[in-house]
């Protein structure tokens, strides 16, 4: 069986950083809710509280009942977990004389905690929160204090209890995952056997008795999840895997050619299917965004449904749905909420979604996806793409879609990809592309005025999406992209760079 830990989220924005800190010590854990009736203690072989935005003292706080854990389990509260697991064993936890938050340092360390082994006075580690324990419960040992916090970490005498204020999940935290090992490794006693490698073959048996001789079907996007998650299917079912990648016309160029050719060398049960002209005449002389993401999500299903009646008793419907997509999350006001995406369920499902739903990685995160797809020999430069959304090019052309718009910007769009990869800087972006505005801007040719496009370049910096800085590339690089554009692209004239960072600026324009 695997071993797992099991992670108690009390709404913290780091409750995710803390399993994927786990994971990177090659620990299966998972993430409940606090007050989630879905998981059993019993299953795992050790706890962590995480931190949480309230306060103990506060009304809506969450309060669960650590009888049934503390003691039982190899325990360790982070933040607000620590506090808490003083509070409710009758220690005093107040107010802060300040907020603190950022940068402190350890003044002081109990060199005979195991926790603390291989960490020093000085270690930087990171604060966040307002309230403090002034009083630690009987029996609670300090073994850890910085300038402004006395009770900074502590243990439980004969336990395997240990609790820590800062928050060793983040990376300034400079010895955060040393003392995240120590409760783990040497305290919980937790194997480090969750490798991708494991990961794979536990998935493709678990695959093979799921759905044993059925068909499967798969929507492809060029994507590294619907990727990896293909190549894992085909690795348990083979040919019972039937995968559809449909090019919606909005690709960047040539792409659906090059990844289809990709797939099949790559040895999956491929179909491509070329409804380019169905969604441009959906699409025409719609310009609202909103409008043409809805287009663009209602044809592929009418594609996709139309494909996959080709097919005779398919039974399931492969997704690349990751762990970030189902974590339930705990809601401000206390309670779990569900942060599970919603499917189309307007005017009548379409067939394909009755069908029963299997999701390969939903139990890891975006890094996990791409180290499983390496295991498996997935081409590193594949694995590497910037992610690209849904609607392709159909959000990056401001306005209404002509084919015509979609040749510029396709055209556009690959001289600046390829320029980033030849100067090496692909890498070092997260996500690179054009948008094309919807003025005309003047230019001069000989003695006439010429009323021509006007593209936008946009390249950023991010881990997630949700927040991200424009990237500072070099004038030089710029300055020859600008050029190859003007002179290759016809109907381009003018190029601009965006120099703006979300908030509040989004990624995409549209
Ligand atoms: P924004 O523009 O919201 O984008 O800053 C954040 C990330 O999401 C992608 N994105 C989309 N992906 N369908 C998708 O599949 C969409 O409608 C969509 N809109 C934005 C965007 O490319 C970026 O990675």
């Amino acid at each position: 069986m695997q071993q797992k830990v099991l992670i108690l989220d009390f709404g913290s924005q780091f409750t995710q950083l803390i399993a994927r800190r786990v994971r990177e010590l090659n620990i299966y854990c998972e993430i409940h809710p606090y007050n989630s009736t879905k998981f059993d203690v019993d299953n795992y072989k050790a706890v962590i509280l995480s931190g949480s935005p309230h306060s103990v003292r506060g009304e809506s706080a969450p309060q669960p009942d650590l009888k049934k854990i503390k003691g039982k389990k190899p325990l360790l509260g982070v933040c607000y977990g620590a506090q808490y697991l003083a509070h409710f064993f009758g220690g005093e936890v107040g107010a802060s004389k300040t907020r603190e938050y950022g940068r402190a340092n350890l003044s002081f360390v109990d060199h005979t905690s195991e926790l603390f082994d291989g960490v020093d006075t000085g270690s930087q580690v990171w604060m966040s929160h307002s309230d403090t324990i002034l009083h630690l419960p009987e029996h609670y040992t300090k073994i850890a204090s910085t300038h402004d916090v006395e009770n900074a970490a502590y243990q439980i005498e004969g336990e395997e209890t240990y609790a820590i204020q800062f928050h060793p999940e983040v990376y300034h935290s400079t010895d955060g995952l040393t003392l995240l090992k120590n409760f783990l490794v040497n305290i919980a006693d937790v194997a480090q056997e969750w490798t991708p490698d494991s990961f794979v073959d536990t998935t493709v048996a678990a695959l093979k008795e799921k759905v044993g001789s059925d068909k499967v079907v798969l929507g492809l996007s060029g994507g590294v999840d619907s990727t990896v998650a293909a190549v894992l299917l085909d690795k348990a079912i083979g040919e019972n895997l039937h995968c559809i990648f449909v090019n919606n016309g909005l690709l960047r160029k040539n792409e659906f050619e090059s990844v289809l050719d990709q797939y099949e060398g790559m040895g999956l049960n491929v179909k491509g299917v070329d409804a380019s002209q169905r969604f441009l005449d959906a699409l025409k002389g719609e310009s609202d965004p909103e409008k043409k993401r809805k287009i663009i999500g209602r044809v592929f299903i009418e594609v996709f449904d139309d494909e996959s009646h080709l097919l005779t008793d398919v039974k399931w419907l492969a997704q690349g749905t990751i762990y970030p997509d189902v974590i339930e999350s705990v809601s401000a006001n206390g309670g779990p909420s569900a942060t599970i995406k919603s499917h189309h369920n307007v005017g009548g499902l379409p067939d394909f979604m009755k069908l029963k739903v299997v999701e390969p990685l939903r139990m890891i995160f975006k890094d996990e996806v791409r180290r499983v797809g390496k295991s498996m020999g997935i081409d590193p430069e594949l694995l590497g793409r910037h992610p690209f959304p849904g609607p392709g090019m159909g959000i990056r052309i401001l306005g209404d879609i002509t084919a015509e718009k979609v040749r510029i910007l396709q055209d556009v769009d690959a001289v600046f990809i390829n320029g980033l990869k030849a100067w090496g800087l692909y890498d070092k972006v997260w996500q690179a592309g054009a948008m094309l505005l919807p003025v005309d801007s003047v230019g001069v040719m000989g003695d006439e005025r010429t009323y021509e496009k006007v593209v936008a370049l946009r390249a950023v910096e991010s881990t997630d999406g949700m927040t991200a800085d424009w990237v500072d590339l070099p004038y030089k690089f710029l300055q020859e992209t600008s050029n190859k554009i003007i002179n290759n692209v016809k109907g381009v004239n003018r190029v601009v760079y965006d120099i703006s960072s979300k908030p509040p600026a989004t990624i995409e324009w549209e």
